[in-house]
């Protein structure tokens, strides 16, 4: 096994310990730092970065157990293993270190070849330790740049319509004003201003009677209508026919309106067509910035932005949000089907690390088939476990490549395409973080990952330090 270094921090209130302690470990290739009891230890640590610290428990001033307490109660120390050095018949002592979080323990008068071997099995597994760090860090940027690229085109279109339709609503306001300045540049008849009124009041109403036409004979109803308005010398024709068919006007109710106004029916139709259009409009700007604002909603409890890390997780919001989130690979032409439990209980959990896994699997399954089929989300409740599946129809995984597929860096995708760091990330998320498990089972057309996460997960100690 290849030998691992560090820089140690020796702490014992003997001198002739610190001494031979410190000899032994730089002769063992570490650097060593020295301090005499728990005070100068902290003072020490808050100024330094240490891999390792070798402490012993009776010290004057601060003892070992202060120091451990206070190491673990740090965020910023709490990941530096401790290795306290005990004497033979101090074994109570040791349980008690290390149920404190001290990471082993030493007798004394000690040995040099098993301090070695405990203090560089410390060092691996804290180096194993900050490395997964990197890799969970470095993935999530990966997903979040993944993802950043979809949400952009998601908020991309709603957001071009909203300001596309406030341009057009403030042309048609203009429309509509010009317009009633003209009707009511000349004395009005009675008879005409009650028929404005009742107008002003349809042009709402008949916003309700869209849509009611089929498409073949809106358009007979279209032709005929801008032939009659043709015929009356109207010049935008073309233009109003639509949008007075739209609100249910045809020549016969158009006629009487016009003999009504003879000299303003133009004027009378661009003043109806273009407050008819302002409502359309609106109702276009209001579907973009419900939808911008859905997204937005969705991208926030994505990444649980303002919450802390250990919560009550609701999977089936999570998975949506997720969806969300890929909705634009997902319209090229793949089938979502929800198989979702009714009752599913929340879950304590990790909420936006659940959601990395979501996102992986899930996009994995969309990869595989090539953005068309049908993907299956499943979730149930199996005594205190909750279950999820994902399942694609893609072309499934080869047996051969099966029992590497959670490696870290194991892709089968171009360069660029994929890292090779999602199951691996997936599958520590899920097994470390949560003490789930995630398996698969796959053949040709049908590939499903199975996510089993216990209701209840225990706090971790890297919690605190997110
Ligand atoms: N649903 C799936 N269908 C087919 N192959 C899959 C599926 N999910 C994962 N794989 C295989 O597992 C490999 C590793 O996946 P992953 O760790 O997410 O890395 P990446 O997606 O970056 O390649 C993929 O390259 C692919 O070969
Ligand atoms: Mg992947």
């Amino acid at each position: 096994m290849d030998e691992v270094r560090g820089r140690v921090l020796v702490v014992d209130d003997d001198r002739v310990n610190r001494m031979t302690l410190a000899h032994v470990l730089e002769q063992q290739g570490h650097a060593v730092a020295l301090a005499t009891n728990g005070l100068e230890a902290l003072q020490r640590l808050s100024q330094e970065a240490f891999d390792a610290v070798l402490l012993d428990i009776l010290m004057p001033q601060m003892d070992g157990y202060e120091v451990l307490a206070r190491m673990k109660a740090d965020p910023a120390l709490r990941h530096i293993p401790v290795i306290v050095i005990t004497a033979l018949d101090e074994v109570e002592s040791a349980v008690r270190c290390i149920e404190m979080g001290a990471e082993d323990h030493l007798p004394k008068p000690f040995k040099p070849v098993l301090l070695k071997a405990r203090l560089e099995a410390s060092l691996r597994r804290k180096k194993l330790r900050d490395l997964e760090q990197a890799y969970l860090q470095q993935e999530k940027l990966a997903t979040l740049g993944k993802l950043s690229a979809g949400v952009a085109h998601e908020l991309g279109n709603p957001a071009a319509a909203a300001q596309r339709g406030a341009e057009q609503l403030q042309e048609a306001l203009r429309l509509h004003l010009a317009a009633y300045r003209e009707l009511c540049a000349v004395p009005l008849t009675s008879e005409q201003v009650v028929t404005l009124k009742h107008l002003a009041t349809e042009l709402e109403a008949c916003r309700e009677r869209v849509g009611a036409l089929d498409p073949v004979e809106r358009g007979d109803r279209e032709a005929e209508l801008e032939r009659w308005l043709e015929e009356g010398g109207l010049e935008q024709a073309w233009e109003q026919a639509p949008v007075l068919v739209s609100m249910g006007y045809g020549p016969e109710e158009l006629a009487p309106l016009a003999r009504l106004f003879p000299e303003h029916f133009p004027a009378l139709l661009t003043w109806l067509t273009s407050g008819f259009t302002a409502f359309n409009v609106l109702e276009e700007i209001g579907e973009g910035t419900r939808r911008i604002h859905e997204i937005v909603r969705a991208l926030k409890a994505y990444t649980y932005m303002d919450q802390a890390p250990l919560q009550n997780v609701n999977v089936h919001e999570g998975l949506e949000n997720t969806l969300v989130m890929l909705r634009a690979r997902l319209k090229q032409g793949v089938a979502v089907r929800r198989e979702y439990a009714p009752d599913l209980p929340a879950i304590e959990a990790y909420g936006s690390e659940l959601n990395q896994v979501w996102t992986n699997l899930i996009d994995n399954a969309l990869h595989a088939m090539q953005g068309r089929g049908e993907l299956t989300l499943t979730t149930r409740r199996e005594g205190e476990v909750v279950v999820v599946e994902i399942t694609d129809t893609g072309p499934g995984i080869p047996p051969e490549i099966l029992p590497r597929i959670f490696d870290p860096f194991f892709t089968t995708k171009a360069p660029g395409e994929g890292t090779g760091l999602g199951l691996s990330i997936s599958h520590s998320i899920v097994t470390k973080r949560h003490r789930g498990a995630i398996t698969v089972e796959s053949k040709p057309g049908r590939t499903t990952f199975r996510v089993r996460l216990p209701l209840r997960t225990e706090r971790s100690p890297d919690e605190a330090a997110e």
